[in-house]
């Protein structure tokens, strides 16, 4: 295959786990109250609804689910662990679009979850995805190991809590007021934490559905670690460079709010190659799982990252 079908073909891939992911995310979080719970407002599943139905990349899940089969791992449980994430990350979108934070109207082509709803139900179907996620994890239909299912929720509230992805939001929004600018590092551990985090998550979910062994998940974990690097560098550049009919959110919007990212540190040059850097350390990670071939589509994800336009 050429480098153009290799393109194509990764695209079919993730528009076919893409429809999957919304079929699942649709059942999951349908009107019925589950056991245990009393019943589940209206408006607030529309709002929660709104903002995880849709629209999205779903690169996440996917991630989940090409890193879960390199271990002969597929089916229900991969899919449940991806939604689980892309709910983690529809509440982390509805939360920094809040005007206490990145005050933005546009997400996913629509208004975002505050200006269709209102502030208070926005904030409230975050938490609810946020709740949500380490229910559908915890759930016997994600694997039957109870061990493995501890695993997975451990590892989702390491990657998304006050070390991970939050924390990384404190630091981000701590910056627009902070008196000088971040240094390098600093944006690097910032955007690690506010992204990568998740991104990371995604492969290391794999690694944990599919038992793999210390080694292998290592090198696929460094492989989520770059890659999350890279796709945070790509946000940023598509925010200087991209459109909003593109993107489906406002562009424009980070030296407005003087956000720090490495665009704005060391220009828009210098930020291209260290994205292309971090996809060529990505696809180095994978190689050393030694899984061979088995590992092109994840190394397709990371060129993906780099070439996206959204
Ligand atoms: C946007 O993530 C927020 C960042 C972490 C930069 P995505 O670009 O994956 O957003 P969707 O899910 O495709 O809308
Ligand atoms: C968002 O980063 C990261 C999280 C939501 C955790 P940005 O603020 O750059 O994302 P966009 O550009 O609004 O999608
Ligand atoms: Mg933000
Ligand atoms: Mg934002
Ligand atoms: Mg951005």
């Amino acid at each position: 295959m050429n480098v153009e079908n290799r393109a194509e073909d990764f695209v079919h891939r993730l528009d076919a786990a893409a429809k999957a992911v919304e079929d699942k995310l649709d059942a999951l979080l349908a009107p019925g109250p589950l056991a245990g719970e009393i019943e589940r407002p209206a408006r607030l599943l529309g709002a929660i609804r709104y903002s995880t139905l849709g629209g999205g990349k779903r690169l996440r899940p996917f991630l989940v689910l090409e890193s879960a089969r390199l271990f002969g791992f597929e089916g229900d449980g991969p899919l449940r662990a991806g939604c689980a994430l892309e709910m983690i990350h529809c509440y982390s979108l509805v939360h920094d679009d809040l005007p206490a934070m990145d005050d933005d109207d546009l997400r996913r082509g629509r208004p975002t979850t505050h200006k269709a709803f209102d502030e208070a139900t926005a904030i409230l179907a975050g938490d609810a995805l946020l709740t949500h996620a380490f229910d559908v994890l915890a759930d016997s239909a994600t694997h039957p190991d109870a061990t493995i299912r501890c695993n997975l929720v451990l590892a989702l509230a390491r990657a998304a809590g006050l070390g991970g992805m939050v924390g990384g939001q404190a630091l981000d929004l701590g910056a627009e007021t902070a008196r000088g600018a971040l240094s390098q590092q600093e944006i690097l551990t910032l955007q690690a934490m506010k992204t990568g985090a998740l991104l990371r998550f995604a492969v290391d979910a794999g690694a944990i559905l599919g038992r793999a062994d210390e080694a292998r998940g290592q090198a696929l974990s460094r492989y989520g670690a770059a890659l999350g690097a890279a796709f945070q560098i790509a946000d940023d550049i598509l925010d200087a460079e991209g459109d909003a009919a593109a993107l489906g959110k406002r562009a424009g919007k980070d030296a407005e709010r003087g956000k720090a990212t490495l665009v704005g540190l060391l220009g828009l040059e210098t930020a291209k190659a260290r994205r292309n850097a971090l996809v060529d350390e990505a696809i180095a990670a994978l190689n050393a799982t030694g899984l061979g071939s088995a590992t092109a589509t994840l190394a397709e994800a990371a060129q993906f990252v780099a070439r996206r336009n959204n």
